[in-house]
């Protein structure tokens, strides 16, 4: 197997990566009352340390009421928990690596034995006052990746939580300026979101964002049907500032719109001209949705990928699950040492390796 597109080196603004392989960002929930321990740190420093050239933490949530739907998800807030994220990024950097928070909020999701629906007022409406704030918020972490030496800022703007719950049609029924009858309208708190970030950060930082079409409420849902509406929504978001689109697709070989065999990160180039991220089952045959009802799934290998990376449809290629079983996965493939590669199990979910 050819991997050896997988380990060009990549630059683009601030941001010099040794290769093309990102770690995906992968809620652990294991940050005791929103703090990251030292064996988070350990176990992002693994990954650091064997070949992964950035990494992109779990999702981390900015200092707004209703921001995660589990204590233990890490806040990107606060004396205590960002002292913990300083111990994260000084890790990582010991060991050789690059990387950035993924900055959150989960929206009208909370409904976990942590915050039983019962429990909590029901989901409002936000007011504009919220929105304003909120945006505020989703800056102020950014600039603390900043100012705590993070290489990069990517924000979750994917999956069915907030920013994706303005996008979509199905959630967004407002009827103020951040509603609308398209996409375009509905990308505003989004194009919001990226401003704000940009002018606290400054023109060099790095800025990611992730998106899907797919939502865990609905695997099949688009929000753009055509190239052209999703020009409509990545357009704007370059202009306001993003750098790096991040495609979210659950299996990276599936063609986004008929006619071509181009994937969601392709089209996304080909679109902005702004590099791209692709991901989904790198590495592996099953989709990442087996591996929450309790599925295992075997390793394959990444003719498929390397394919299409060398064709130039994507920049960087990120990988979750693959690399929540092995921490020394990249550098497996970097020795081309595939008979040492791993099957991902079930139960590696809850275990930090
Ligand atoms: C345990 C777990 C937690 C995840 N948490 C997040 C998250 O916090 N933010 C996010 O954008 N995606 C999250 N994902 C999705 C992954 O980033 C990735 O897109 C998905 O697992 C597909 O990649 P894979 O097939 O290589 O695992 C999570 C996936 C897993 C398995």
């Amino acid at each position: 197997m050819n991997t050896e597109s997988l380990f060009k080196p990549f630059q683009y603004k601030n941001l010099k990566l040794k290769n093309r392989i990102v770690m995906a960002p992968m809620t652990r929930a294991q940050s005791d009352n929103g703090i990251p321990t030292q064996q988070i740190a350990d176990y992002y420093a693994r990954r650091a340390a064997s070949e992964v050239g950035l990494i992109l933490s779990e999702g981390t949530v900015i200092n707004r009421p209703a921001s995660k739907n589990m204590q233990n998800i890490p806040d990107f807030y606060g004396t205590e928990a960002l002292n913990g994220w300083k111990n994260v990024i000084d890790a990582v950097h010991e060991n050789g690596g690059k990387m950035g928070p993924q900055i959150w909020h989960v929206g009208d999701t909370r409904n976990s034995p942590d915050y039983p629906l019962q429990d909590m007022e029901k989901a409002s409406t936000m007011t504009l006052e919220d929105i304003q704030d909120t945006i505020a918020q989703f800056a102020a972490s950014a600039k603390k990746a900043k100012d705590l030496g993070f290489d990069v800022v990517e924000i979750h703007g994917a999956h069915g939580y907030l920013i994706d719950q303005f996008f979509w049609e199905v959630t967004n029924t407002r009827t103020d300026e951040y509603g609308g009858k398209n996409i375009k309208e509905r990308s505003r708190f989004a194009v919001d979101v990226v401003k704000a970030i940009r002018a606290a950060v400054g023109e060099d930082f790095t800025i990611i964002i992730r998106l899907s079409q797919w939502k865990q409420q609905n695997y099949s849902t688009k929000l753009a049907n055509t190239p052209e509406e999703m020009a409509e929504w990545l357009l704007p978001l370059k202009e306001a500032g993003v750098d790096i689109f991040h495609c979210s697709q659950r299996r990276f070989w599936e063609p986004e719109f008929e006619g071509s065999d181009l994937n969601f990160a392709g089209w996304a180039k080909k679109i902005t001209g702004q590099p791209t991220i692709t991901v989904g089952s790198v590495g592996l045959k099953g989709d990442v949705m087996g591996a929450f009802s309790g599925q295992g799934t075997e390793k394959e290998d990444l003719t498929e990928l390397t394919r299409r990376l060398e064709r130039g449809d994507f920049d960087l290629v990120a990988v979750g699950r693959a690399l929540l079983q092995d921490p020394e996965w990249a550098k497996k493939i970097k020795e081309q040492n595939t008979e040492a590669l791993q099957d991902f199990k079930a139960e590696s979910m809850g275990v930090l390796y």
